[in-house]
């Protein structure tokens, strides 16, 4: 019988990327619950379209303990969970920092809470190189010491952390905290991609956005930063990547080669790109330059951040394939993708 694994936020950017992983390269069922705050339903279809399966899908909130502990009951053969429903605005975190702390916070317990009662003991959470907060030392490594979140949504990440850590150690959870650094692009088919409820505010869907028509232009943050061109400096790593990172984590833990109950990994390219590189990165694959201008610095970003991603290289076997142009690539065909609609 196939292995039944629950991925929350399913109907989302990565979640959603994931679940065409596990249903095309793995053979596992897979479950999805979401409660289209940040996404809608059509993306069930979009998976179907792609790996011609149906997904077990539920409309539900994560922070509603009765209807996820109903979820529960309902699958007793539950191996796994994957977590990525949360909130993820940066800037709408900063303005409305409490329905970060009780939707990223409380789905997170209720998740916890039910796994331990229906003992289902391998966890996966969706956390965030925002958990670095201002580094100063390059690449960080799993090692480098947290600095004070720069924001409520950073924060949530370092508590939801916490939370698992303190929580496996009384109850037989296996757990990973996987941080993604900047993930980026869409399905090589350009069938699926990032598709928020909110206009989105990152770099790569600003760029596509812009070259197609919806937004007039857009500002480059900053042109100051000690960087090689003054632009700030991130580390992209393309969403396939991501999603083929949680199959690597899920199958060591469910493998039992974890040596401790829970552990973290990066999850980024391991190189840095700027912001002009980016763009200049996007014109060489769409023939076309979005219409932009250099501007000032944006409130809370850091010069530069990239990772260092050789644990999870040597202990999960994972290695990014895809660089920038194929990110520049799938997000462009996305967009476009988008635009027949
Ligand atoms: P997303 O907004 O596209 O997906 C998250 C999904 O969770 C959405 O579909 C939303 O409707 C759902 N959701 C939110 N709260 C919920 C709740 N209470 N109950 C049920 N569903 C709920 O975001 P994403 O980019 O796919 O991010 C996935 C995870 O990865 C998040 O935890 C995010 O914080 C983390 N992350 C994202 C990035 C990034 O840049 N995209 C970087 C680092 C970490
Ligand atoms: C990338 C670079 C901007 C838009 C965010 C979250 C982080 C993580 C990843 C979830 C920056 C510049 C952007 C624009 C620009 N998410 N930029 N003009 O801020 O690195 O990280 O997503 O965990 O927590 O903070 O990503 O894509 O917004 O910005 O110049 O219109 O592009 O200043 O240097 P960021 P981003």
């Amino acid at each position: 019988m196939k292995k039944k694994i629950l991925v929350t936020g399913g109907c989302g950017y990565i979640g959603s990327h994931t679940i065409i992983e596990l249903l095309t390269q793995t053979n596992f069922e897979v479950l999805s619950i979401d409660n289209l705050s940040n996404s809608s339903a059509t993306t069930l279809q979009r998976i179907q379209q792609i790996t011609g399966q149906t997904v077990a899908h539920q409309t539900l909130d994560l922070c509603d303990k009765v209807a996820v502990d109903n979820f529960f009951q309902q699958y007793p053969d539950l191996q796994g969970v994957i977590h990525f429903a949360a909130l993820k605005s940066v800037p709408e975190s900063v303005a409305n920092p409490l329905l970060y702390y009780e939707n990223n916070i409380n789905s997170l317990a209720n998740l916890l809470a039910c796994c331990e009662e229906y003992k289902v003991n391998h966890f996966i959470f969706s956390s965030s190189c925002s958990v670095y907060g201002s580094v100063q030392q390059l690449p960080v490594t799993e090692n480098t010491p947290l600095q004070k979140a720069e924001s409520p949504y950073a924060y949530t990440k370092q508590i939801g952390e916490e939370m698992i850590k303190d929580f496996v150690r009384n109850n037989q959870i296996q757990a990973i905290a996987l941080r993604y650094f900047n993930p980026v692009g869409a399905h090589i088919s350009g069938l699926n991609g990032e598709d928020p409820i909110n206009p989105p505010t990152n770099l790569v869907p600003v760029i596509t956005r812009t070259a197609i028509g919806l937004q007039e232009k857009f500002t480059v943050f900053g042109s100051d930063y000690p960087t090689r061109d003054g632009s700030a400096l991130r580390d992209y790593v393309h969403v396939t990547d991501i999603a083929h990172a949680h199959i690597l984590a899920l199958n060591y833990l469910l493998n039992h080669q974890n040596t401790t109950n829970f552990d973290i990994f990066n999850l980024g390219s391991g190189k840095g790109v700027t912001v002009l590189e980016a763009i200049e990165a996007f014109v060489a694959v769409a023939k076309l330059t979005p219409n932009y201008q250099i501007g000032s610095r944006r409130a809370g970003d850091i010069a530069a951040i990239y990772s260092d991603t050789s644990k999870s290289e040597k202990i999960l076997g994972w290695t990014p394939k895809l660089g920038i142009k194929e990110m520049m690539e799938s997000a462009w065909k996305w967009q476009q993708e988008c635009a027949k609609k």
